[in-house]
């Protein structure tokens, strides 16, 4: 998906030192990540976990993979430069608890990188399919909620500043799903 893969090389690509990835999922974004990043994955769902080091492998990163959600970071305070979700907050149980465990692992001056599905404005088509269809996506989905407004939650989350684009996706039947894609900073 180019349009994944663009704003996924302009987020990640000035990426340095240690940088922790919620939700990594099976890797897919180790493609982007600059090779001089010592790279931690976060990762609760058992099976993806061993896909996720066999790919890591594959990508020449040590596999430093935790087993843990993202509410629960087992990790020390300001111990990470950067921290990278792609598709990971609308599946988190608590986005609050897991923004604020990012921001406690973060380092003063630290990034958090984000892309992530969002709902639709109020009152739309896309809106009434989102929460119609979330119940069921919950239960076959890793627990993802399509009706949440992911951007509301990083902006209360406490970031000294952040920058975020709004965007839509062509989905199917003229419906298009609405991403955010951006940076939030801790005060330094
Ligand atoms: C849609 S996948 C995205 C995977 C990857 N980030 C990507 O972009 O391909 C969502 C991921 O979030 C993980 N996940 C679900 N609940 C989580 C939680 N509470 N904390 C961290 N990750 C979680 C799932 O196991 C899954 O790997």
């Amino acid at each position: 998906m180019s349009w994944q893969s663009n704003r996924k090389r302009r987020l990640l690509a000035d990426l340095a030192g240690t940088v922790l990835e919620i939700g990594a999922g099976r890797g897919a974004n180790f493609g982007y990540l600059p090779s001089g990043v010592r790279w931690l994955g976060l990762e609760p769902h058992r099976r993806r976990r061993a896909s996720l080091i066999a790919a890591a492998s594959r990508h020449g990163r040590g596999a430093e993979v935790l087993a843990a959600p993202a509410e629960a970071i087992p990790l020390p305070d300001a111990s990470c430069d950067a921290v990278v979700s792609t598709i990971v907050l609308c599946s988190v149980r608590d986005q609050d608890a897991a923004l604020a465990e990012v921001r406690r692992v973060l380092r003063p001056g630290g990034r958090f990188v984000f892309l992530e599905h969002v709902a639709a404005p109020r009152g739309t088509w896309t809106r009434r399919l989102q929460r119609c269809w979330a119940p069921v996506s919950r239960r076959v989905d890793s627990g993802c909620d399509p009706a949440r407004d992911t951007a509301a939650a990083i902006e209360r989350s406490g970031f000294a500043w952040r920058e975020l684009e709004l965007f839509e996706q062509p989905f199917a039947f003229g419906l298009s799903v609405p991403f955010i894609a951006g940076r939030a900073f801790t005060a330094s």
